[in-house]
């Protein structure tokens, strides 16, 4: 890491998927993890899988939509390890649809979980990373959040304000030493959409889709994320198509918006995506 050289690592949602393959890196570099989720099960087998790979670590359940769990979780690990060196804010579920047809009940929830997530784990975290001297967060968005892709307004408004809260955090923390990297994936197989809510049945087909034929597993991922973090890079994108669609945005985002706008209204859009998703581009 470029501010501060450490060992204790606390990843929530490291019960499964992202979380679980970034606690893995770390543990093969000797960290000590504390791993923390609502699903003690699989976060008992992270454990496990840590102390293989050479680290060690700490199940703890946390539900990162409470505030009052991650405070808990921040005392916990601060009280037994004295100082946290990283934290990363993983947990998030996925909820898709067309707005107006999506209960504002699933808006509630996906904003409590990837966005308040996020920042009650910043707001714990960031007063003790400043009196122990400095620190680093890592905040997983998504591609989605730079990209605003169709049918996915709940995700996307998550990960779009997650990316902003670590623009925010990338100057503001900089007298603090405390580094800031926000990771912005396109798709990857994990257990994200199992669960995940919909509007349409495309919605499901081409989240499926996306990750079944996806061409980079989560371990990958994290590898990408983990030496961007060593660079201090405030962006990662660690996918080739993201990158693509990120410059293509930027070059005119009202173009890209027109065109995608023009393909839907034609009915294009969703077989292009689903095309796109099973050739393994997304
Ligand atoms: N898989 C992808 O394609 C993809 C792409 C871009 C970004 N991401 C992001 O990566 C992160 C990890 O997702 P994943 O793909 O590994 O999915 P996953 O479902 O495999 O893992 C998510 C973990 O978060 C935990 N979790 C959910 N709600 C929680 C809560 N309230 N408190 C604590 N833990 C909770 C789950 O129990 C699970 O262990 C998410 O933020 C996701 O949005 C995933």
């Amino acid at each position: 890491m470029n501010q501060l050289y450490g060992e204790r690592a606390v990843i929530t949602g490291a019960a499964s998927g992202l979380g679980r393959a970034l606690a893995l890196v770390l543990a093969g570099k000797g960290w000590k993890i504390g791993i923390a989720d609502v699903n003690d099960a699989g976060s008992r087998e992270t454990l496990e899988l840590v102390e293989r790979a050479g680290g060690s670590g700490e199940v703890f359940h946390a539900d990162v939509s409470k505030p009052e769990s991650v405070k808990e979780m921040a005392d916990h690990f601060y009280s037994k390890w004295k100082a946290v060196d990283i934290l990363v804010n993983n947990a998030g579920i996925a909820i898709s649809g067309v707005i107006g047809d999506i209960p504002l009940e699933n808006w509630k929830r996906i904003v409590d979980i990837n966005f308040w997530g996020v920042l009650y784990g910043c707001h714990e975290f960031i007063p003790r990373m400043k009196a122990q001297g400095g620190g680093y967060i890592l905040n997983i968005a998504s591609a989605a959040g730079l990209l605003s892709m169709t049918n996915m307004g709940p995700y996307n408004v998550t990960k779009a304000a997650v990316i902003s809260l670590s623009e925010s955090l990338k100057v503001e923390m900089a007298p603090l030493n405390i580094g800031i990297t926000v990771a912005c994936p396109m798709f990857f197989n994990t257990n994200l959409v199992k669960d995940m809510k919909h509007t349409d049945p495309w919605e499901t087909e081409f989240a499926n889709a996306a990750f079944q034929y996806s061409r980079i597993s989560s371990d990958e991922v994290a590898r990408r994320i983990i030496k961007a973090v060593e660079k201090g890079k405030l962006y990662v994108v660690p996918m080739l198509s993201g990158k693509v669609f990120w410059a293509n945005k930027r070059l005119s985002p009202s173009l890209y918006y027109h065109l995608m706008a023009f393909m839907h209204k034609h009915g294009w859009l969703r077989a292009m995506s689903l095309k796109i998703a099973r050739w393994g581009l997304v």
